[in-house]
């Protein structure tokens, strides 16, 4: 019999295979200094167009005097225990109404972690009976939450409509012979490509499929939408979403999540989130620092114009120069190239060393082979230099790649991995 950790030592896992070229680097590299436009890597100076960071409160006065007073006043332990049992606040409550409140709903109710959160949520959701249909490029959270269902579950292809009805009628058939109902899940933005979920074609199919439609909208909440309540307002959906998810990771710039929808649903998932109830309630610093985030996005719309003027700028200039940004509609900002992983590594040190841009890599499994994405995400602390630096230095680092300089570059880690 085999000792079950044989295959933990011999194979790491598609990304792991890659630690001994690519750890402290490309992943886990150590980014320091304060959370800003600027920051340091490895001791240089680079452009950080890396960190979900969009509205720039990470690092705002205002926030780091709020944060700071909090975790004086509460420590981090307070409240004890899960909230059902012991860890229940005023606090925790106000924030819940005033992000209902924010995201046009009428009640929400607070998650310890996005992840979690949005496993636990698809969880409380279903029973064996019910049929999830999800989009196939799915958050790992949504994958990880179908798991879970006992019961059947189909994938549709990205944001294609007609796929999304073909399964929608396979469910329908499903349901019918459990005598279960249809979730349908979709991201308000996908986060690797920026493009936005379908919501408005996939509310239209309400009429015609009886389903219920849960979202995760961690990266539109506090950047779309005239008021910064996400997808579901900008395309004028936010009615027809039945349960609205946001992290506080991003935009708020902080830790914990949220789910919103009718009073009576989270009423529901209040007493059935499995995540919630036998787990420590979110922390009352925590809890503070959301409530002070949230009136900023609320009253400082300043902070989302400045996001979207660097955004336009920063993806403007990069389709002047003939990038390929795909489709995205949001502020994610992909750079598709073309190219091998040992070439996307050559050109990521050059773009770190020589330019001082820290930009994340994305390469084969989690896009197809032959291309190299060169993720950024803009935020409202960079300014129109740094837009202007970070065109410049692409331009740059494609003639290189175009004139082969990274494959020469990579040649030898290319034959050491076997490309
Ligand atoms: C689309 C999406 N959903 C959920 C999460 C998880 O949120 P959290 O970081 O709060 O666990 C993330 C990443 O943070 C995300 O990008």
């Amino acid at each position: 019999m085999k000792d079950l950790f044989d295959r933990i030592i011999k194979n790491k896992g598609p990304l792991g295979k890659w630690a001994s070229q690519a750890e402290g680097y490309f992943v886990f590299p150590k980014i320091e200094g304060e959370i800003s436009n600027r920051m340091k890597f490895q001791g240089k100076d680079v452009i950080t167009w890396s960190i979900n960071d969009y509205l720039g409160l990470a690092n705002h006065p205002e926030i780091r005097k709020v944060d700071a007073e909090a975790a004086a006043n509460y420590g981090s332990a307070y409240p004890m225990g899960a909230r059902m049992m012991s860890g229940h606040t005023d606090l925790h409550e106000q924030l819940q109404d005033e992000l209902a409140a924010f995201v046009n709903k009428e009640a929400a109710y607070l998650l310890n972690f996005g992840y979690q959160g949005m496993v636990s949520t698809i969880d409380a959701l279903v029973t064996k009976d019910d049929i999830i249909v999800y989009d196939v490029d799915s958050h790992a959270c949504i994958i990880d939450g179908v798991r879970l269902h006992m019961g059947k579950r189909f994938t549709y292809k990205h944001n294609d409509i007609e796929s999304i009805e073909k399964n929608l009628e396979r469910a329908k058939n499903m349901a019918e012979q459990t005598g279960g109902g249809i979730l349908v899940i979709s991201e308000g933005v996908f986060g690797m490509r920026g493009e936005q979920g379908i919501l408005k074609d996939i509310v239209a199919l309400k009429k015609k499929y009886n389903f219920r439609l849960l979202v995760d909208d961690a990266h539109g909440f506090g950047t779309l939408g005239k008021t910064g309540a996400g997808a579901g307002e900008e395309q004028g959906v936010q009615d027809d979403i039945d349960v609205y998810f946001a992290t506080f990771a991003k935009s708020m710039a902080s830790t914990g999540a949220f789910i919103a929808g009718d009073k009576e649903v989270i009423d529901y998932l209040k007493y059935n989130l499995r995540s919630q109830m036998f787990a420590k309630s979110l922390q009352m610093q925590l809890v503070v620092g959301a409530l002070k985030r949230l009136d900023m996005l609320r009253t400082m719309p300043e902070l989302r114009e400045k996001l979207w003027e660097n955004v336009n700028a920063l993806q403007n200039g990069l389709k002047e120069r003939g990038f390929d940004i795909g489709t995205t509609q949001s502020c994610v900002t992909p750079v598709y190239l073309k190219g091998s992983i040992p070439e996307a590594m050559a050109l990521v040190k050059d773009l770190r060393e020589n330019y001082g841009i820290f930009c994340s890599i994305v390469v084969y499994p989690v896009i197809p082979k032959g291309l190299i994405l060169l993720r950024m995400i803009p935020t409202a602390t960079h300014t129109l230099e740094d837009v202007k630096d970070t065109l410049d230095a692409f331009s740059a680092i494609r003639d290189r790649l175009v004139n082969g300089t990274y494959k020469r570059l990579s040649a030898a880690v290319a034959a050491a991995m076997g490309e």
